[in-house]
């Protein structure tokens, strides 16, 4: 901290797509730019995004001596030579936040100074519009108090769980990936327009907007899904004939397996990071 009781000073580490929309999202939510830092490999992005935000851009080992806070946004691939510049420069108090899909804490533990406090968390891509959904795990030295400086953190852009980290396989495939499946279904449902004889732009305007209005009310109302859906569902009207289709085809079911499919694919990409 640069002062008592002054808030971290915050570094990302990789400012590309989700890196850019957590600093976007942090200025948004009051941070100033001297309280963030970033580092890019690209000369030219760290340019466009110091001109955009007026934050510094600065090396790894600088942002690994200022900051409080080091938020890893690399690709999973390129963690290793980011490690080995972490590892001869950071303190061992610093907290590091890694949003690096299927990595474990304990591969920054076993790399970085011994006792350094990891939190890993799985974000999504709505963390672009200031709506993402992150589940946070603490490594073996986080605290309570780390998680919720992450929290913190992760709320201006989002809503945040706590969950242990042997959950993270299953939380990759629900809300990590799961952005994906609404965007598949509303995909099909303007097909479906398109095969009723709608203009795409209608057909399109029309899902849209039904995904938002749905999505609106479970947040706004709190009511279960179920009672949203029965709500909607008269006898022998036109929801139920399209229900009964749905439940002939196996989507239910099909939901199932595929979330299972996406958490075993998780669980297999992140075993080659176990312990060596
Ligand atoms: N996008 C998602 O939906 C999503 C969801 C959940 C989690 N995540 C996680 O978020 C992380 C970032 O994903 P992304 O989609 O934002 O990737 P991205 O757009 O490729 O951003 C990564 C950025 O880091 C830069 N970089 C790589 N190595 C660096 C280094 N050593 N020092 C400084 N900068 C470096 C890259 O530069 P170059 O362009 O030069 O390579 C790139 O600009 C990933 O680990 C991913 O698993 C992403």
């Amino acid at each position: 901290m640069t002062e008592a009781n002054a808030r971290p000073v915050i570094a990302v580490l990789g400012a590309g797509k989700i890196g850019e929309a957590l600093l976007s999202g942090l200025l948004h939510g009051g941070r100033q730019a001297d309280e963030l830092l970033f580092t890019e490999r690209s000369a030219g992005r760290a340019a466009q995004l110091t001109d955009t935000y007026g934050i510094d851009a600065v090396d790894v080992p600088t942002a690994a001596k200022t900051a409080d806070v080091l938020v890893v946004a690399v690709k999973p691939q390129d963690i290793d030579p980011l490690l080995d510049d972490l590892a001869a420069a950071v303190p061992a108090q610093t907290l590091i936040v890694s949003l690096c899909a299927g990595l474990p804490t304990s591969l920054f533990e076993r790399r970085l100074p011994a006792g350094v406090p990891v939190v890993r968390v799985m974000p999504n891509t709505p963390m672009l519009v200031g709506k993402a959904m992150s589940a946070i795990s603490p490594g073996k030295h986080a605290t309570s108090a780390h998680l919720a400086v992450v929290e913190e953190i992760l709320s201006v852009v989002g809503k945040v769980v706590r969950v242990p980290e042997s959950q993270q396989d299953a939380v990759t495939a629900l809300s990590g990936s799961g952005p994906a499946y609404f965007f598949f279904l509303v995909e099909a449902m303007i097909d479906a327009g398109i095969l009723l004889g709608l203009p795409r732009a209608v057909a399109e305007k029309l899902i849209i907007q039904s995904a938002v209005g749905a999505a609106a009310m479970l947040q706004e109302t709190g009511e279960h899904p179920v009672n949203l859906r029965e709500a909607v569902t008269s006898p022998a009207g036109t929801t139920i004939m399209a229900i009964r289709e749905l439940e002939r085809h196996g989507v239910r079911a099909a939901l199932l397996a595929a979330i299972e499919a996406a958490r075993d694919r998780s669980r297999e990409l992140g075993s080659a990071h176990e312990a060596d």
